[in-house]
């Protein structure tokens, strides 16, 4: 046992939001000494219209790393990818704590910390350090007191576009008062025609950043038809990740913070998350690039989501039961899993 995994024990006897300020910190002095192990090759991916090409498919959710501090440490552990963000384009202090809360029976978290973020500028003098450690998205949000929020993606996109591997447009936070009504029709192809504009002119200048949109679980039918139908006519956007955390309240909730106001993700986000998923993967499947996220805490829940039609994931609040260490197990599952279906990649996996 390294004193990393001793250190991450003591931490969830703190508070939720001490224990993730202490572990950022410890993995920035390097108390973490990750080891990444070469990946079994039957775990890669190309996600086929984005071209991001993925050791393994399992990727670390924005929110972990806001400021984009610890890439490094969490590529070491062995994500196949790692997101930091969201960043909006100036600094801002977030929400009144306590806002981010363990519902340890149920496996979940609730947060509602609202884009508490050091701002563009030193996320990417961070970022740019980063070139050639691996695949890194770069996840852009508004800032909550912007008098033009489309204007803010716009700029956050101008900004990390240089030093990413792929971008997220992140229009499903619950957190940012009126964020998530980005996703409705009219205001989504303001939003989509202005990144897609300039998408297209910074890519004359540095080719191959993907871009994808984040979205919501809590969309009804009509809802989801309406953002595949705008997506699908932005012929510059790879994919969609689906989802950010939900409004819902499960009744099977057992937490005393269940009542807490945020979003809910783990465990209880699983299968609102995966339903949202082959919701939209009937309406775009092949077109558009698919990473599912949302509850995964299991090699089979990776199977899940890759059956209702993701080709990568990604994923955050089990991290916080399990520590970082839970990627080497979850790797481990998928090639159990692989080796006794007899499938010789995911892309077989999923079919069988
Ligand atoms: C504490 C916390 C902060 C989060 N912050 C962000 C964020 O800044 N931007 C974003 O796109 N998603 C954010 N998320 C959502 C996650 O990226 C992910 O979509 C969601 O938690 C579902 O995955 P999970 O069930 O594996 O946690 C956050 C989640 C948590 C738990």
């Amino acid at each position: 046992m390294s004193l990393f995994d001793i250190a991450s024990g003591l931490v969830r006897l703190l508070p939720a939001e001490s224990a993730h300020r202490f572990t950022i910190n410890a993995l920035k002095t390097g108390l973490a000494k990750p080891q990444p192990d070469l990946d079994d090759p039957r775990l890669a991916v190309t996600l086929p219209k984005s071209g991001l090409k993925l050791a393994n498919p399992i990727g670390l959710a924005a929110g972990f790393d806001k400021n984009a501090e610890v890439i490094a440490p969490m590529l070491g552990f062995g994500f196949g990818f790692v997101e930091c963000g969201t960043v909006t384009p100036r600094p801002q202090a977030g929400n009144p704590r306590p806002r981010l809360f363990r519902l340890s029976e149920d496996r979940a978290v609730i947060n509602r910390m609202g884009f508490n973020n050091e701002g563009i500028g030193p996320f990417v003098r961070r970022l740019s350090a980063t070139r050639g450690m691996g695949v890194i998205g770069a996840n852009v949000g508004a800032n909550k007191d912007s008098d033009n929020r489309i204007n803010d993606y716009v700029a956050g996109v101008r900004a990390v576009w240089p030093h990413c591997s792929y971008l997220t447009i992140n229009i499903s936070s619950p957190n940012t008062p009126g964020l998530r009504g980005l996703q409705d029709r009219g205001a989504l192809e303001e939003l989509l025609g202005r990144v897609g504009e300039t998408a297209r002119e910074l890519d004359t200048v540095v080719k191959n950043r993907p871009v994808f949109l984040k979205i919501a679980p809590d969309l009804d039918d009509k809802a989801i038809a309406d953002i595949a139908d705008v997506v699908l006519r932005q012929t510059w956007l790879s994919g969609l990740i689906v989802s950010n955390t939900t409004i819902d309240r499960p009744e099977s909730l057992l937490s005393r913070h269940k009542g807490e106001i945020g979003g809910l993700s783990g465990a209880p986000l699983m299968e609102k998350s995966t339903a949202a998923l082959a919701a939209i993967s009937s309406l775009v499947a092949g077109k558009l690039d698919l990473i599912g996220a949302g509850g995964i805490a299991s090699g089979a829940d990776i199977v899940t989501k890759l059956r209702a039609g993701a080709q990568a994931v990604q994923l955050y609040s089990a991290m916080v039961y399990e520590g970082p260490g839970i990627v080497t197990r979850l790797k481990a599952e998928l090639v159990e899993l692989l080796v006794a279906s007899g499938a010789s990649n995911l892309a077989e996996l999923a079919k069988a």
